[in-house]
């Protein structure tokens, strides 16, 4: 049973909880939960930064559980700017029953969940993106229908989707591998307890520099932008640096045969992935984003449920 009364990272939630996340998601999916109703409840989507898929895929999963949203935009949100985080936490808990934000800093998330009464949900920050590493592996499991044995390579950056991908991957016990440049490997102490999960689970977490190597067996090559929202500045230098860790057809020959690719999106087709390569046979990309939107719905009925007053 999912019993916590926010969702920011994946390391601290139990196997169980995940499982019910991934369980209840695949019956949204079939449309065979009809008992997930949340009438006259309020999302709050407080985004500090730009987004397509996360908005919008909470924004119309609350209004398919019946329930309402409130987004407040970048402009209008300016989080510890316009007014200290925990007023603002404090405040519009008396009005929603539930937030989504997307924050440049984690601390920032923290502090809003750490003030708010109502439960508070990752939309992305810096260091994690949660939702998505869980759309991530849902999307695994539809394709394979297990984990155990089954290979995800992630290659290009050491960022947020990769922290919340070791997390989700190790928590389900499926293997994961990743590619890095020197300099942009993933962040140590969140290696560290992906591997101290992994253990548990069986299953294997590793880090290359090489991609080719990494992509040896791989069942899912993984791939983000070379430069997430807030290291637009440093595009240039990245292009240089992440030019080996493309996503193009010689590198999934470097797999297997029936190698599937995945990518959090927004692509940057043409850097971090070919258009031959997205628009081909082997690409999930759509899948995996439509599958937001049944995930985030299990995490909403969820989250409400648990915390019920
Ligand atoms: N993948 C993802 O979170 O996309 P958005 O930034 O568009 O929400
Ligand atoms: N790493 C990317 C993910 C976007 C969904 C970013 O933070 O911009």
């Amino acid at each position: 049973m999912l019993k916590r009364k926010d969702l920011i990272s994946l390391d601290v939630m139990s196997k169980n909880e995940i499982d019910e996340i991934l369980e209840l998601s695949l019956k949204l999916k079939k449309g065979k939960a009809p008992a997930c109703k949340l009438k006259d409840k309020t999302l709050g989507l407080l985004f500090e930064k730009p987004s397509n898929r996360t908005k919008v895929s909470f924004w119309a999963g609350m209004i398919q559980l019946g329930g309402h949203c409130i987004y407040l935009s970048p402009a209008e949100i300016q989080l510890g700017k316009r007014e200290a985080v925990k007023d603002a936490a404090k405040v519009l808990s008396r009005y929603l029953d539930v937030i989504a934000a997307r924050t440049y800093s984690h601390e920032t998330l923290l502090e809003l969940a750490k003030y708010s009464s109502v439960p508070v949900i990752n939309a992305l920050t810096d260091l994690l993106h949660p939702c998505q590493a869980l759309a991530d592996v849902f999307t695994i499991f539809e394709q394979k229908k297990k984990f155990k044995g089954v290979k995800l390579v992630y290659v290009g950056d050491g960022n947020n989707v990769l922290h919340s991908l070791l997390y989700a991957a190790s928590k389900v016990g499926l293997d994961i591998a990743y590619a890095t440049p020197k300099g942009y490997e993933p962040d140590k102490g969140v290696v560290q307890k992906a591997l101290a999960i992994s253990k548990k689970m069986g299953s294997v977490v590793k880090g290359y520099t090489n991609p080719k190597e990494a992509v040896v067996d791989a069942d899912f090559i993984y791939t983000d932008v070379w430069a997430s929202m807030h290291q637009e500045n440093e595009l240039a230098q990245r292009k240089k640096i992440f030019k080996p860790y493309q996503i193009n057809s010689a590198l999934l020959k470097a797999a297997k045969k029936d190698t599937m690719v995945l990518h959090c999106l927004p692509a940057k087709r043409g850097l971090e992935i070919t258009d031959e390569v997205m628009d081909g046979k082997q690409s999930l990309v759509y899948d995996e984003a439509e599958n937001r939107l049944h995930v985030e719905k299990a995490i909403l009925y969820l989250l409400i449920k648990a915390n019920k007053k």
